[in-house]
């Protein structure tokens, strides 16, 4: 695959406190980029113009707010998501069958992603929250919850990429955060993995931000991932 192809399989996190740092980011890695994130940070501080400049730069938008509430609030927030152009958005498999059901629902040709267990987690904080069987059954059935609910996208850890596969086929759309280039700190995160191993345990779309907004040189960065990431998904 060229590296053309594969800036749709990168989404980078603007994970920047104003409009003007984000939109620094786009143009500073549009070329090596296809999909920008706008998470909690970014829309808590400025709205849906964050979303308006990602769509605005050709590119497509994955709207991060990792919705967790009761059926009616979802749909409706869910709703208003898909009426502003949003591409991606995220929801909280631990919502439940209903709250799932009402965001897909509303969710028209928006692709929705269901959040498993955040990569942040490790066993014992999962354990912390009740969650004792560990990341991959857990980060399996909340998957498999979602898809009963009609849902076709995942965000999970690449360390959970071939149970979801195993289960779900195919058609499950997994897209993996906790990106980190060899050598490069973890920070919070505590399931990561390479780009390239984790396109080999069979990731979508990676998603990747620190590693990029913090580089000294943003565009090399973003190129040599995106390098990376053609390679990867090369046949
Ligand atoms: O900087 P880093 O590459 O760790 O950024 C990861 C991004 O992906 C952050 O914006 C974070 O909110 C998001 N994310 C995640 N884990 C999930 C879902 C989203 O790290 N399960």
């Amino acid at each position: 695959m060229a590296e053309q192809d594969s800036t749709s399989r990168i989404a980078l996190a603007l994970d920047v406190p104003d409009l003007e740092a984000a939109r620094r980011l786009i143009e500073q890695t549009r070329e090596h980029i296809g999909v920008f994130k706008v998470g909690l940070e970014l829309f808590t501080a400025v709205g849906p113009p964050a979303v308006e400049i990602v769509l605005n730069a050709g590119a497509k938008c994955f709207l991060d707010l990792k919705m967790h509430d009761i059926p009616a609030t979802m749909g409706r927030s869910v709703a208003r998501a898909a009426a502003m152009g949003v591409d991606y958005l995220t929801v909280h498999g631990s919502a439940g069958t209903d709250a799932l059901d009402a965001a897909n629902q509303a969710a028209g040709s928006m692709q929705l992603l269901a959040v498993t267990i955040l990569t942040s987690l490790d066993e014992p904080s999962l354990r912390g929250i009740g969650f004792v069987d560990g990341p991959t059954p857990s980060a399996t059935r909340l998957a498999r919850l979602a898809w009963d609910a009609g849902l076709r996208g995942f965000v999970t850890s690449a360390h959970e990429c071939a149970s979801l596969r195993a289960s779900l086929g195919d058609d499950a759309f997994l897209v993996i955060p906790g990106i980190r280039p060899t050598g490069a700190a973890a920070d919070d995160q505590r399931r990561v993995m390479t780009p390239a191993a984790a396109i080999t345990s069979g990731a979508d779309m990676l998603v990747v931000g620190r590693p990029i907004r913090d580089a000294t040189d943003v565009t090399a960065a973003a190129s040599a991932l995106a390098l990376e990431v053609g390679l990867a998904f090369r046949p």
